[in-house]
């Protein structure tokens, strides 16, 4: 038991005494007990007093639970509060145990919740305490939270508190489009330069490791993105690298057949050219920098390269068959553009179903900023793309669905998916000879 439950009992039990003894004196007993005045008027100060008491309960109630912000908003709050109570106080080795003698009581760490308007997102504050400090930044509290899950964990920036980021897990992010209008309406929210996923997930464009088991949504994915990039005002050059010979390169050749690869030779090829470029760039970028040292390519307004590189595994394993002076050449470019490529403008994306490294040298894959792990994955698979299996957040990801974590600007690898498109993406993607927009 917590103290503030002991107390609480004591409380209740003394209203509820009040209450009784009240009704004893001015209904419940009016024939057996002697019609005395002063009985009469303590059956009504203990009225008065139950009834203030009561008033009190409620009001301090509903300030706690922020009952100004609507009935349905405070018995939301009061059931999350509860239920971390209860999950802190049945896990015990959260509490605080009170002095020798008293064991039985505890001291339950503070706990603030904050939800939004809509009730489908907030916030867990939990007070940390020396004792339990450690545990708490592992503890998983989506258990307690009934329709609530944890999307993101941290402490807070003075160090004091154990900050949980909560969603409805009913909620679905996912946008769906049902034409391309649509789709370049949503997309003018966001400038040249950032690429979103859903409602609440939104990066700058950088180097991506895209990884997710077969049927997971990793193709279907990159056709969402590269329609973002094509309606940008600086439309990306983009290169396309298809070992497979599918959806991809399908897609490359109508968007830019001269830059789309399938075959292994016209790959490594294309990565010779790509690399090249990135050189080019290097050069043109070094005078530039004298004008503004920290500026990257966005500064100047420069197009943006991309390198799309789908079943990259499948490329890696011809590649070790080749004689060593490709294989180092090879693996020289990718490393260059992976490591050079961010202020130049220059990036690569990598897709694949697993992110081990046998399939992704980990040089390349610990450089790539923008990590995507569609679908339920195997620890092996968390692990190599976010250097961590344990306490992620868990849900049941439909197709295009995952998490994903970006260096910098999340603290964890969050919840999200890719949007749905309800129109014929061949037809919406425009040749890149003609780099406006598509005609909507
Ligand atoms: N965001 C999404 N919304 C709706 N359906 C999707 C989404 N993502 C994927 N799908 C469905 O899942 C199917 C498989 O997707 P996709 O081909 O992209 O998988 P993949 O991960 O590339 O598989 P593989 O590794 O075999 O190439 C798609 O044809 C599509 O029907
Ligand atoms: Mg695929």
């Amino acid at each position: 038991m917590t103290r503030r439950d002991k107390y609480l009992a004591v409380f209740a039990a003394e209203v509820l005494a009040l209450y009784l003894f009240s009704w004893l004196v001015l209904c419940g007993a009016a024939g057996l007990l002697p019609q005395l005045p002063a009985l009469h008027r303590a059956g009504v100060a203990a009225l008065l007093l139950a009834l203030a008491q009561s008033a009190t309960y409620l009001v301090c109630w509903g300030l706690s639970h922020r009952l100004r912000r609507g009935l349905r908003y405070a018995w939301r709050h009061a059931q999350l509060v509860r239920g971390v109570r209860r999950a802190l106080l049945e896990a015990s080795s959260y509490s605080i145990t009170g002095h020798e003698g008293e064991d039985q009581v505890v001291t339950l760490p503070c706990i603030r919740v904050t939800l939004n308007d809509d009730l489908t997102r907030g916030e867990i504050q939990i007070r940390g305490h020396i004792k339990y400090d450690t545990r708490l930044e592992t503890l998983d509290l989506s258990s307690a939270l009934g329709r609530y899950i944890v999307d993101e964990q941290y402490t807070s920036d003075n160090g004091n508190w154990h900050v949980y980021l909560i969603s409805d897990s009913s909620l679905n992010n996912q946008l769906v489009f049902d034409n391309i209008n649509e789709f370049a309406e949503y997309q003018k929210q966001y400038g040249s330069y950032t690429l979103y996923m859903d409602k609440d997930n939104h990066v700058p464009l950088s180097s991506l490791l895209l990884v997710g088991a077969t049927g997971s949504g990793k193709t279907y994915a990159l056709y969402s993105l590269i329609l973002q990039m094509q309606l940008w005002e600086i439309v990306p050059t983009l290169y396309f690298a298809d070992p497979k010979i599918s959806s991809l390169y399908v897609l490359g050749a109508k968007i830019a057949p001269e830059r789309t690869a399938g075959e292994i030779e016209n790959i490594i090829e294309q990565l010779e050219t790509f690399h090249s470029e990135m050189t080019q760039r290097k050069y043109e970028l070094q005078d530039k920098l004298q004008e503004k040292l920290d500026a990257d390519y966005r500064h100047w307004r420069l197009v943006p390269h991309v390198l799309i590189f789908d079943e990259f595994a499948a490329f890696q394993r011809v590649v070790a068959t080749l004689d060593k002076a490709t294989r180092d050449k090879v693996s020289m470019y990718l490393r260059n553009i992976v490591l050079q490529g961010r202020q130049l403008g220059f990036f690569l994306w990598v897709v694949m179903q697993k992110s081990g490294s046998d399939d992704v040298p980990t040089a390349i894959r610990d450089n790539l900023p923008w990590k995507v792990v569609l679908g339920s994955a195997s620890n092996t698979t968390y692990i190599t793309a976010f250097e961590e299996a344990a306490n992620l957040p868990s849900r049941k990801y439909g197709p295009g669905q995952g998490l994903y974590s970006y260096q910098g600007l999340t603290r964890g690898p969050k919840i999200m998916s890719f949007p749905t498109l309800n129109f014929d993406i061949l037809n919406a993607v425009t040749a890149d000879s003609q780099s406006e927009p598509p005609v909507l």
